[in-house]
C-alpha cells in the first residue's frame, strides 16, 4: 500500500482533531508533511492555538503554517455555538506561547508542491487557503494528487437550510477550488451524518489513557449540540475525508460537477451537484458506519498505546 504525503488544511475544531488523530495513528499509510490553519470555526489565532495545544500535548513536532484570517470577500463569521468560545471547548491545556512557522500557508504549499511529486490535501475547514494557493501557483496544481474535502451537502444544510458551514464561510473560495480541475473527493453532510458516532460508542473513550481522555473531553463538549437537538449520535464530519483515503472501498459515491451558489438570501454557499461520469470530482453519499467507527475507535486506542504523555 502506497504511503500518501498529506497536508491537513484545518480550523480545529473538535472534529478536525479527531481526523488528525486518525492520521497520526496510521503512519504506515500517511506521511503528514505539515498543517495549515484557516479561520472558520473560530479566529485564525484560536484555531492555530488549538492545534498547537494538541500537538504539544501529544509531544508531536510537526510544522503549523497559519493561512488566511478571513474569507475572500465575506466578513469573518465564527461558530461558538458548535465549538465554543475557544473553538475547541472541553479539554483544558496548559497555555503557552507556541512556535508557528513564519512562512504563510500558501508558501508552504508552494514549497511542498515543488519538492514532492504528488501531495494530497485533506481540506477540513473553509477553502480560503487552498483557493488562493491555486490562484497564486496554478502551475503547481497538477502535483496535487487529490483534495479530500469535508463540505457541502447534496440536499442537506447545517448553517442554513441548504448550506454547509465550510462552503458557506467562503463560497468564493469553494467556487475557485471546484472549478480548478484538481481531483476532489467531497464528503458532504449526507455521508458524514451516515458515519455518526453514538453517545454509547463515545463511552469507549471514558478512561484515563491520555489520547482517549483527550477524545472523551472533546466529545463531552462537542456532543452537547446533538444532545440539545435530541439526536442519539454526532457526526464526526472531518474524519470522513481522511477515512476515505484509508478505506475508499467502504464508501459509495458518484462523479459530479459541483456548482457553488455565491448569492441568494437563503442559499449562499449551497452546493449543487450534477452527475457527470467525466467529472474529476467524486461526491460521497454512504459509508459502512460500523467499520468506520470501529476503525476510528481502534485508532485512538492505538495512539493510547503509542503516545507517552
Ligand atoms: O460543517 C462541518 C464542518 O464545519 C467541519 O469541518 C467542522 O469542523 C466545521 O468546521
Ligand atoms: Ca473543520
Amino acid at each position: 500500500m502506497i504511503k500518501r504525503k498529506i497536508i491537513f488544511d484545518c480550523d480545529p475544531g473538535h472534529d478536525d482533531i479527531f481526523a488528525i488523530l486518525f492520521a497520526l495513528a496510521h503512519p504506515e499509510r500517511f506521511e503528514i508533511l505539515g498543517f495549515t490553519t484557516v479561520a472558520g470555526n473560530q479566529t485564525l489565532e484560536k484555531v492555530s492555538n488549538n492545534l498547537a495545544n494538541v500537538l504539544d500535548y501529544l509531544h508531536i513536532s510537526l510544522p503549523i503554517y497559519k493561512g488566511y484570517d478571513k474569507a475572500i470577500t465575506k466578513p469573518l463569521e465564527v461558530q461558538p455555538q458548535a465549538h465554543g468560545e475557544s473553538g475547541m471547548d472541553g479539554p483544558v491545556f496548559i497555555e503557552k506561547n507556541h512556535h508557528f512557522q513564519m512562512k504563510h500557508a500558501i508558501e508552504f504549499y508552494k514549497e511542498m508542491l515543488e519538492v514532492h511529486d504528488k501531495i494530497t490535501i485533506v481540506a477540513i475547514g473553509p477553502l480560503t487557503n487552498i483557493a488562493l494557493m491555486i490562484k497564486t501557483y496554478p502551475h503547481l496544481c497538477h502535483k496535487i494528487e487529490c483534495i479530500s474535502c469535508m463540505g457541502g451537502g447534496i440536499a442537506e444544510g447545517n448553517i442554513q437550510k441548504r448550506s454547509e458551514f465550510n462552503i458557506y464561510h467562503d463560497p468564493e473560495a469553494a467556487k475557485i477550488v471546484f472549478e480548478s480541475g484538481v481531483p476532489i473527493v467531497l464528503s458532504p453532510l449526507e455521508v458524514c451524518i451516515k458515519g455518526s458516532i453514538t453517545f454509547k460508542e463515545m463511552e469507549a473513550f471514558h478512561h484515563n489513557h491520555s489520547v482517549s481522555k483527550l477524545v472523551y473531553d472533546l466529545f463531552s463538549f462537542y456532543s452537547k449540540y446533538s444532545k440539545e437537538h435530541n439526536f442519539s449520535s454526532s457526526p464526526i464530519f472531518d474524519v470522513c475525508p481522511i477515512y476515505y483515503l484509508y478505506k475508499p472501498e467502504l464508501f459509495k459515491g458518484f462523479n459530479a460537477n459541483v456548482y457553488i451558489e455565491l448569492n441568494g438570501n437563503y442559499t449562499q454557499g449551497m452546493t449543487i451537484t450534477e452527475k457527470c461520469e467525466k467529472s474529476q470530482t467524486r461526491v460521497l453519499y454512504d459509508v459502512d458506519r460500523k467499520t468506520f467507527i470501529d476503525d476510528f475507535t481502534e485508532s485512538i486506542f492505538e495512539l493510547d498505546r503509542k503516545v507517552i504523555i
